[in-house]
Order: structure tokens, then C-alpha cells, then sequence
């Protein structure tokens, strides 16, 4: 493996580039891949589904930011060598609506308003469910998900809506269920079988989290409720064998301009660099009281992953210094990435003798989207891949794959800019493999010189030598957020 070069480039993206990957991708497409460069691994099996926002306008009327924009399925099928690509929207009661309606009809959470000024959204509460941040397959069933309310379900074959998933009644109407569900690889409650482990959050001057898990079928094995003081603003979390971890970010909510009409709720908030982050942890099976622990103040949207030893609990989380929003930018297209935070990889050790804690900045380098091997989730682990800047310092679109020995702080990375643009890496172990970092790594990334998307695979033992395989589809995919690989499901073709 080679250490990071110093004299890595730096930022020089086009900002039209960048901004030519945010089209809205109104067409729904069903198709074989044919232009492939290199060779599928023959061992690489299964069906790569991806979220994210795909119209970034509704019938011409562009949205705020791009987490407010609707949310559509792609999946990209592999066997033998082969590729099978689809996308299709979820058909929301909003989405829906608006499509038939041809024009807005709903407030965004990012800030995105109904035309008409402040008379038309003041007082305007409604949430759009727009199911546009993470999909995944468990017990049998695809799901998209939307942190603020309850999943949809999909056909995993033809990515047709099915409705509304109300998780056979774990779940009440409009309760939220978390976008960044944790797969445990192995639980005492499931017979040593995976778990799913997620979370719904209810925010308030003191918040309400509930935690779920649930068995191979996707039958509830396990919840619980617990109240936590404060506002808590819970975009994912971490889980270990024994705990589930948060980050309850130093955050205020002012609700009176999204009240008035004039910003959304998420553009409502503000971090209070002067108050702690507080980590907060859960023991899983339900019993034993919730533990508290402050750590320095930052920003946390994502965790990469948590392990537990010797009573201590390790944290690696990408931690930003301010809330990272648009600062003032008239729209995302518009932010300057000068203005903006970058994310930051930090570990953090929480001792729970003593509730104290201490933390380390790993990569410093502008970075978000980590993964680890899925089968080291929760448990120690050598490997982590993550989407980084070019750049060594500042902020910037994420324009490569870094590959971090997190036992011998060597790094490898593959770029691909100066017009590409990369998505979430998502690691795929091979299958009977032993190495940690045996396996590969998707990428659905966006080639501006082509105005057209790509799925690079990448040998995660030799990513310097590129992908063996470049997926070159014949349009675009705006933009996505997360996504999940299902070894066991090859779709139809
Ligand atoms: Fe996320």
C-alpha cells in the first residue's frame, strides 16, 4: 500500500462541472449496460441499490437544496459478469401530487418554498415525505428511507412503489424511522444471525428516541424508548454488541422563520460552538441507564463505525466545526465550498468508568461517505473507505476514494477528477474471503466531460491500479446520498 503522496493536487474542479451533476433525471430506464470497460469480477454477485435525490425542480421550480429533492431508486444488477441498470421514483403521496399538479405543492425541510412568498408557506407545516436518503433490503423487503417519517416499500424487481411500510405495525403513521440503519453482523438476539438496528427520533425541548431491532425476516426482536433532554438533532448513530451511540449535536432551533414562511426547519438551526457534543449511550438490550458523555464541540451528520475494548468505546466520526450549511448561498448551486466546513475524520475514545473522553483527528482532509468491511461493523477494524476531497486541505466536492489503514496510517486513493465526481463508496466483501480488505468497491460517480454517470469497481487490495471495471451508463444520476449492496439478490433481467 503507498502512503498518501504530499503533493496530492489540489482543488481545481470546474464549478460547472460540479454544478452540471445536479440536473433533475426525470426519465425512468431499464436496460443492460453494454459499454463496459474491463471485466466484471465473475465472483462479484448481487444488486447495488442507490437513493438520492433525482428531480431538483418540481415542473421548473428549482429546489433550495438538494436534500429537498425527490426521491429515486437506481439499482444495478451483477451476474456473471453482466450488468443490469434501473431507476425509478418513489411514488410518494407528495411526489404524486405534485406531478399531477404541475407545480409545488409542498414546503422543503432544506428551505425550499411553495412560489408565492411568505403568504403562501407561513403557518404551512406539512411534512413531504420524499423517501430520498437511503434504500435497503431486509426481511425480504425494499425499503426506501426518510429520517422524518416512515419508509416506503418498493418491489426490489421492478423498483415499483408498493406504498407506505408500516413495518408490520412496529410503526405508527408518520413516525419516524431513521435513513442509517446499522446492520449487526452477528447478535445474541438473533441467534448469532444479523440484526438490523435502527432508531426514530422525536425532537422537541426534550427529544424521544426509539430504538428498533429486528431479526433476518425483519420480525421486531427487540425496541425500547428513552427520553433525553434537550433538542437532539439525530441523523445517524453507531451501535457495538452491547451499545447504541449518539451524538447529540450543540444545536439550537429557532422555529420562528420556518413558522413565518421565510426558511425551512433545518436552516432553523444553529450550532452552539460553546456547549459540548455529548455523546449518548444506550446499552442495546434495554436495561442499565442511558450514559452521558461531553466531548469537544463539533457537527456530526455520519459515523463510520464503533468497537468496544478493554471498557472503552471507540467512535470514528466525520466531525464538522460549524453546521455545514449553505452559509447565505442564495441556493446550493451557489455555496461557496470557501465558506463551508469540511468534514473531518476524528476517533473518539469514551471511557465509561470515568465518562471522560479524548479525541484524535485521523484524516484531515475534506471527507465524507465512509464504509467499512459489513462484517466488521460495531467490532475492531483495520479498513475504512471514504469519499475525499483532492485537496489536501479546505473544502471541496469529493473527487476520490481513500482507502485508510486505520492500524498503520497508511492511505491509499484513487481519484477520479478533475471531472469526476464521486459518490458513496460502498465495500463488497468476497464472498468466503479472509482479509479484511478482500473484496471491492462500488462507486456510482459522475463524469462531467460526459454529462454521464459511472459505476466504478475497484479491487480494494489494489485501488491505486483503478477500477477493472467502469460501468458507463448512457445518462446521468444526479447526485446521490447512501445506498446498500444485497449479495443474495440478482434481479430479474
Ligand atoms: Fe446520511
Amino acid at each position: 500500500m503507498q502512503t498518501l503522496p504530499s503533493s496530492s493536487p489540489a482543488a481545481n474542479f470546474d464549478m460547472d462541472d460540479w454544478r452540471s451533476g445536479y440536473r433533475s433525471q426525470p426519465n425512468e430506464y431499464s436496460y443492460e449496460i453494454e459499454h463496459i470497460d474491463g471485466t466484471i469480477p465473475a465472483e462479484l454477485t448481487g444488486t447495488l441499490f442507490r437513493n438520492g435525490p433525482g428531480l431538483l425542480d418540481v415542473a421548473g421550480h428549482p429546489v433550495h437544496h438538494p436534500f429537498d429533492g425527490d426521491g429515486m431508486i437506481t439499482s444495478i444488477s451483477i451476474a456473471e459478469g453482466k450488468a443490469y441498470f434501473r431507476n425509478r421514483y418513489v411514488r410518494t403521496a407528495g411526489y404524486v401530487k405534485e406531478q399531477a399538479a404541475g407545480k409545488p405543492l409542498y414546503r422543503g425541510v432544506f428551505g425550499t418554498q411553495k412560489p408565492g412568498g411568505i403568504w403562501a408557506n407561513a403557518f404551512d407545516l406539512r411534512l413531504k415525505n420524499i423517501a430520498n436518503t437511503n434504500v435497503i433490503y431486509w426481511g425480504d423487503k425494499l425499503l426506501a428511507l426518510w429520517e422524518a417519517a416512515e419508509p416506503h416499500q418498493l418491489d426490489p424487481n421492478t423498483l415499483e412503489t408498493l406504498g407506505l411500510d408500516y413495518l408490520d405495525g412496529v410503526l405508527k403513521p408518520g413516525e419516524a424511522f431513521s435513513a442509517h440503519p446499522r446492520i449487526d453482523p452477528s447478535s445474541a438476539i438473533t441467534n448469532d444471525q444479523p440484526c438490523l438496528v435502527n432508531f426514530g427520533v422525536k425532537a422537541g425541548l426534550s427529544s424521544t428516541i426509539t430504538l428498533y431491532e429486528f431479526d433476518p425476516k425483519g420480525r421486531l426482536a427487540r425496541t425500547h424508548r428513552h427520553n433525553i433532554p434537550g433538542f437532539a438533532f439525530l441523523h445517524d448513530f453507531a451501535i457495538t454488541p452491547n451499545y447504541c451511540i449518539f451524538f447529540q449535536n450543540p444545536v439550537s432551533f429557532n422555529p420562528i422563520p420556518y413558522l413565518a414562511g421565510v426558511k425551512g426547519a433545518a436552516e432553523c438551526i444553529e450550532l452552539n460552538a460553546k456547549q459540548p457534543t455529548r455523546a449518548i449511550i444506550i446499552p442495546r438490550d434495554g436495561t442499565g441507564p442511558i450514559q452521558t458523555i461531553d466531548l469537544q464541540a463539533c457537527f456530526v451528520f455520519h459515523h463510520a463505525n464503533a468497537f468496544e475494548t478493554d471498557g472503552k468505546l471507540y467512535l470514528d466520526s466525520i466531525c464538522y466545526q460549524d453546521f455545514p450549511d449553505l452559509k447565505g448561498a442564495e441556493n446550493y448551486l451557489e455555496a461557496d465550498f470557501n465558506s463551508i466546513p469540511e468534514g473531518q475524520l476524528w476517533r473518539f475514545e469514551l471511557d465509561l468508568a470515568t465518562q471522560t473522553s479524548q479525541a484524535t483527528c485521523l484524516i484531515e482532509r475534506g471527507c465524507e461517505f465512509p464504509d467499512v468491511n459489513p462484517n466488521h461493523v460495531g467490532r475492531p477494524y483495520r479498513y475504512l473507505y471514504i469519499g475525499v476531497a483532492s485537496c489536501a486541505t479546505g473544502n471541496a466536492p469529493l473527487q476520490a476514494i481513500l482507502k485508510r489503514d486505520l492500524t498503520s496510517g497508511q492511505e491509499e486513493i484513487w481519484h477520479c477528477g478533475p471531472r469526476g465526481f464521486i459518490g458513496e463508496p460502498i465495500f463488497v466483501p468476497r464472498t468466503h474471503g479472509t482479509a479484511e480488505d478482500d473484496g471491492w468497491i462500488l462507486n456510482l460517480f459522475y463524469n462531467a466531460e460526459s454529462r454521464c454517470s459511472e459505476l466504478a469497481i475497484l479491487n480494494a487490495q489494489h485501488m491505486t491500479q483503478g477500477p477493472v471495471a467502469t460501468l458507463k451508463l448512457p445518462h446521468h444520476i444526479p447526485y446521490g446520498l447512501h445506498g446498500n449492496f444485497t449479495q443474495n439478490l440478482v434481479l430479474p433481467q
